[in-house]
């Protein structure tokens, strides 16, 4: 309940401004009336949000954030990868190039960016990690990063070829 307990606090700031000034007590009763409906129609949708919150696969991640680039099966021809020029490595082939085992550790990393921002060096895959991070905090109950960048690797991994 903090995201309600933040917006309830912020509408009584707002609630004190709105006060300011308001000379006639009937006005200020109606303003009010007005906060408190914002009140409970911020609780409602807050704690409605949070009640609803889906659980996001690999996949979701993965077709949401990454297919632009690697492509709908990892294979490196997605839309972005084709009209930015891009050389975007085959995902398929991951646990193939490192002696068929998936090299979860090295892509949970790389994913996550946290040792390599992109500012730094010639990465030009964005960062993950504060994306996920900054969903999580928004939103109540939603998965955090480490889960997310996990359950994307599930995923990784059922695209392996031998
Ligand atoms: C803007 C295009 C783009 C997007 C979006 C993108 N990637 Fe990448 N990815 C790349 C490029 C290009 C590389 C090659 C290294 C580099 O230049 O950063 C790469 C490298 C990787 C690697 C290392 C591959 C290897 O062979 O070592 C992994 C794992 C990976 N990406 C996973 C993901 C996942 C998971 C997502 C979505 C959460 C994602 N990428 C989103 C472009 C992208």
């Amino acid at each position: 309940m903090s995201g309600a307990h933040a917006i309830v606090s912020t509408d009584r700031k707002a609630a004190g401004m709105l006060q300011f000034g308001a000379h006639r007590a009937s006005m200020e009763a109606r303003v009010w009336l007005v906060v408190a409906a914002t009140c409970l129609a911020a609780v409602a949708a807050v704690s409605c949000s949070s009640s609803q919150l889906r659980r996001l696969s690999g996949a979701d991640t993965f077709n949401v954030h990454c297919v632009q680039c690697h492509g709908r099966l990892g294979e490196g021809d997605g839309p972005d990868a084709v009209s930015r020029n891009l050389a975007v490595p085959n995902l398929r082939t991951l646990a193939r190039r490192n002696g068929d085992m998936f090299p979860a550790d090295t892509v949970a990393s790389y994913i996550d960016g946290a040792a390599m921002p992109a500012a730094h060096g010639d990465r030009v895959m964005p960062v993950w990690g504060p994306v996920f991070d900054t969903t999580s905090q928004l939103l109540e109950g939603a998965e955090t990063g480490r889960q997310r960048i996990d359950a994307v690797i599930d995923h990784l991994r059922t695209l392996q070829i031998e």
